[in-house]
């Protein structure tokens, strides 16, 4: 059974089975609506036809799980506990930190599932639910975001192994670190390394290519905990994030002066310009449309020029 990120075209499937599944269900409407928001994470099983599916939203560091469902003839053969794996890998590909649901008390299926599942009770909402049978409790649990062993933050302190290699920003205190300090984040020896590591980068890594070169360094430092810094880091405005159309974020740190991007379409290179004519055009393009530039960006996508072409 294959699980997939759920699409548009799902809705009206999704919303048949959380139809059979709760007395409220929701229709098909509400589901395009979950869809086309960008911190909704949705997850389906199923080859012709939907049979399972979770959804989840992106709440700063949470992800809050919604809701799970498995068609009832598909109950009980793993499904639930997949999309659950499916969710979670996308909420740690997101940098997302803790896991919270609530769940009704008596619904003995989900409690287990969730418990399987690694969550534990953190909390109790008297009467939150209306049924048909009256008001039912909702238990609220929680879980760290990631595969629930391999803890890193019980990890043993860091010992640096490798020293960082010089480069363009490699003084004592690299320059991400500088700026977290100023605006106040709590430092950790395994952000220092992440933040070293990018304020070295010549080029626009991403985040599997940080945690390589983070963990050249202190092997100590997790997949997870590279997508959480990173968050943390452009969340705070301290590095930037960009999405070059090859599905993977990349980072850099926020350059003090602005320059644009082109990307090589074959080889995925990224090379940073500036250009005044275009800084002047665009303003001057936002003005005639009524509007004063506050910010842009430009990614202009090539090849590179064959033999003729480049004379
Ligand atoms: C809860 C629900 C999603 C579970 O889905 P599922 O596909 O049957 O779950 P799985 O087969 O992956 O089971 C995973 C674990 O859940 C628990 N579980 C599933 N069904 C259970 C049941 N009837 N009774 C007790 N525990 C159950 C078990 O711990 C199971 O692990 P195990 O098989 O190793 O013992 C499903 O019962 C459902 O759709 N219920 C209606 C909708 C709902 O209540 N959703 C959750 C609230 S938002």
């Amino acid at each position: 059974m294959s699980v997939r990120r759920a699409s548009h075209a799902d809705a009206a499937a999704l919303s048949v089975i959380h139809g059979v599944s709760f007395d409220d269900g929701w229709t098909t409407a509400d589901f395009e609506t979950w869809l086309s928001r960008p911190e909704a994470i949705a997850m389906v099983a199923g080859d012709a036809r939907v049979t399972a599916f979770g959804l989840a939203l992106e709440a700063g560091a949470d992800a809050e799980l919604l809701t799970i469902a498995t068609d009832p003839a598909s109950r009980q053969t793993g499904l639930g506990r997949q999309i659950f794996h499916a969710l979670d890998a996308e909420a740690l590909n997101r940098g997302l930190e803790r896991w919270v649901l609530e769940v009704a008390r008596n619904n003995l299926p989900a409690i287990g599932l969730y418990k399987s599942s690694g969550f534990v009770e953190i909390g109790v909402r008297k009467a939150y639910y209306r049924t048909r049978d009256g008001r039912v409790d909702a238990l609220v649990m929680s879980r760290k975001v990631g595969p629930v062993s391999g803890q890193d933050d019980a990890r043993p302190a860091y010992v640096p192994r490798v020293p960082l290699t010089p480069g363009r920003h490699a003084k004592e205190v690299s320059v991400i670190e500088q700026r977290c300090i100023e605006k106040g984040l709590r430092m950790t020896e395994q952000r220092r390394v992440i933040a070293r590591v990018l304020s070295q980068a010549e080029d626009h890594p991403d985040a599997e290519e940080l945690h390589r070169r983070a963990a050249a360094v202190d092997s100590n430092i997790s997949l997870a905990t590279v997508y959480r810094t990173v968050k943390l880091f452009e969340d705070s405005g301290i590095i930037e994030r960009h999405d070059f159309r090859d599905g993977r974020s990349r980072y850099e740190e926020a350059p003090d002066e602005h320059h644009d991007h082109l990307i090589d379409a074959k080889s995925g290179k990224v090379v940073e310009f500036h250009s005044e004519e275009i800084e002047k055009l665009q303003i001057e393009i936002a003005r005639k449309l009524g509007y004063r530039l506050v910010d842009h960006r430009l990614e202009l996508y090539g090849v590179p020029l064959n033999e003729d072409e480049k004379k």
